[in-house]
């Protein structure tokens, strides 16, 4: 069943392939809890990292972590693998790289507030317009003025300057209200109650580290752990928003390559689209279109098809509907709508068939020759060759320990930025007032003593405060920034 150009995705009345040629034409994996969603998704990584395909996936319930080991043998895989006639099963373990915003789980993925930009920040935050609108002057301002902004602790630094320079700053930028900023301070507190600064910092997450291969040619599972993530959903919903604008804006063109270059895998991705505003849905709606020409594969797993905004559905080739329950109306009409998407089997009815498929049973439609997506089968999905279940605590230090991103990210740094720079010239301006007063009192000592005395050469305390901004301006990133349509930064440093 093995071959090298296809994922083996399982049976019905042939075998099922997932061609890698079009993988990047993205994806849908859907149905009801407990159906194997998860186990599907693993299959799926698991094809991709066999094909040398790099593979990002969050793990909400900790369940899909077991990728990394080896399946244990049991008697229902063994059939499983008869009735399919999977002959050429064998199992084995995945390489892995565990992640974990919060550090414990796996190596920390941090992000710079600046590489994150406004408009997502301004959703993690819950900002109203008004209020999003003083943060993107805020960025403008430490753009324009080069002030890097690497934690919440730089944003709190930066929102302290705007508002002491309101004045300024709405002549040039727009106005700013002292009402909108307090708002935005105590947003902060809560995304840090939520745990957001963890999240902010260095050293920032390398997008090359997502895309690692094996020695002998796989693709690594970048698996980040979820579970503690899941409560604060919003904190999970940007972050993944933020990792596929990073994808899109760092990666280059590549058309359509043999097999992606990555795949990316956003379950709950519901999530994403909960009470987002349009404007926000369009852009990702935009990036995922943009983002298959740089080799990337985006695959979005959720209960029901409507969970997914049409305009984003509408690009997601390649589908594998596991079953729906449909006990009300609307359950019935979701049912309905599920089975439309699908290009219909003369064999059966889809609408029926998928509130009958039993568990690890799928309807799949792929993309074949030409991009034309296959008449849909009602397949039974092949058995993953890793474990089907968590790894232990144990299990996971040892991976973690042992993994090639080891030692790269697991130190905080704190290097020079807003928030020392600002803090920095406020005492420097300080300085120079107290510098130009002591000087006109010993100036006035002098007048005192010698009455044609000089004017001074000192600078004045406007002129001191000027030559410390351009010193502050001396630890600019260079040149302006440029923001990419989700608004992270289109270019590195
Ligand atoms: N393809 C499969 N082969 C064998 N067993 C499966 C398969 N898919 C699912 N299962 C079984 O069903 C259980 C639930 O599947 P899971 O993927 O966790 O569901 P979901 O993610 O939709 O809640 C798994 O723990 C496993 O025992
Ligand atoms: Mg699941």
């Amino acid at each position: 069943m093995l071959v090298d150009d296809k994922i083996y995705l399982g049976t019905s009345k042939r075998p099922e392939y997932l061609t890698l040629k079009y993988a990047n034409r993205h994806g849908l994996v859907t149905g009801a809890t407990g159906t194997g969603k998860t186990v599907t998704l693993q299959i799926l990584a698991e094809g991709f990292s066999r094909a040398g395909v790099p593979v990002f996936a969050a793990d909400i319930k900790g369940d899909l972590s077991g990728i990394a080991m080896e399946g244990t043998p049991q008697d229902f895989i063994a059939k499983r693998c008869e009735t399919i006639g999977f002959t050429d099963f064998a199992y084995g373990a995945t390489p892995t790289i565990f992640w974990d915003l919060f550090g414990k789980q796996g190596h920390p993925v941090r992000t710079t507030v600046s590489e994150m930009g406004p408009l997502l920040l301004a959703r993690m935050l819950q900002l109203n317009d008004t209020q999003e609108g003083v943060l993107n002057i805020a960025f403008k301002l430490a753009d324009d003025e080069g002030l890097l902004l690497l934690d919440l602790k730089d944003l709190r630094a930066l929102l302290v300057a705007v508002q002491e320079r309101a004045k300024e700053v709405s002549v040039k930028y727009g106005n700013v209200s002292t009402a909108s900023i307090g708002a935005i301070q105590r947003a902060l507190l809560v995304l840090e109650q939520q745990g957001g600064e963890n999240f902010f910092g260095e050293r920032a997450l390398e997008i090359s580290d997502l895309m690692r291969t094996t020695t002998d040619g796989k693709g690594y599972v970048s698996v980040l752990a979820a579970d503690e993530l899941m409560r604060s959903p919003r904190l999970y919903a940007v972050f993944l928003l933020w990792l596929l604008s990073e994808l899109f804006e760092q990666l280059p063109e590549v058309g359509d390559p043999d097999k992606p270059k990555l795949v990316f895998f956003f379950d709950e991705a519901h999530l994403l689209f909960d009470e987002a505003p349009k404007a926000l849905i369009d852009k990702v709606e935009q990036v995922v279109r943009l983002v298959r020409s740089k080799g990337v594969g985006v695959y979005f797993v959720t209960q029901n098809p409507a969970d997914v905004p049409e305009s984003v559905l509408a690009q997601l080739g390649n589908r594998i509907q596991h079953a729906l329950r449909a006990y009300t109306p609307r359950e019935q009409k979701a049912v309905r709508v599920a089975a439309e998407s699908f290009r219909p089997n003369p064999e059966f009815s889809t609408e029926e068939v998928i509130t009958q498929l039993g568990t690890g049973e799928a309807l799949v439609s792929v993309l074949e020759e030409k991009g034309i997506p296959s008449m849909v089968g009602r397949t039974l999905i092949r058995p993953p060759s890793s474990r089907i279940g968590p790894v232990t605590p144990e299990e996971r230090r040892t991976l973690v320990a042992g993994s090639p991103v080891g030692g790269l990210y697991d130190e905080i740094i704190d290097r020079e930025s807003a928030f020392e720079v600002l803090a920095e010239s406020a005492k420097r301006k300080q300085a120079a007032d107290e510098q130009v007063r002591l000087d006109e009192e010993r100036a006035k000592q002098e007048r005192m003593s010698q009455p044609t005395a000089r004017r001074s050469s000192r600078q004045t305390p406007a002129e001191a405060a000027m030559n410390s901004l351009a010193r502050t301006v001396a630890n600019r990133l260079g040149n302006a920034l440029v923001r990419g349509i989700l608004g992270s930064l289109s270019s590195r440093r």
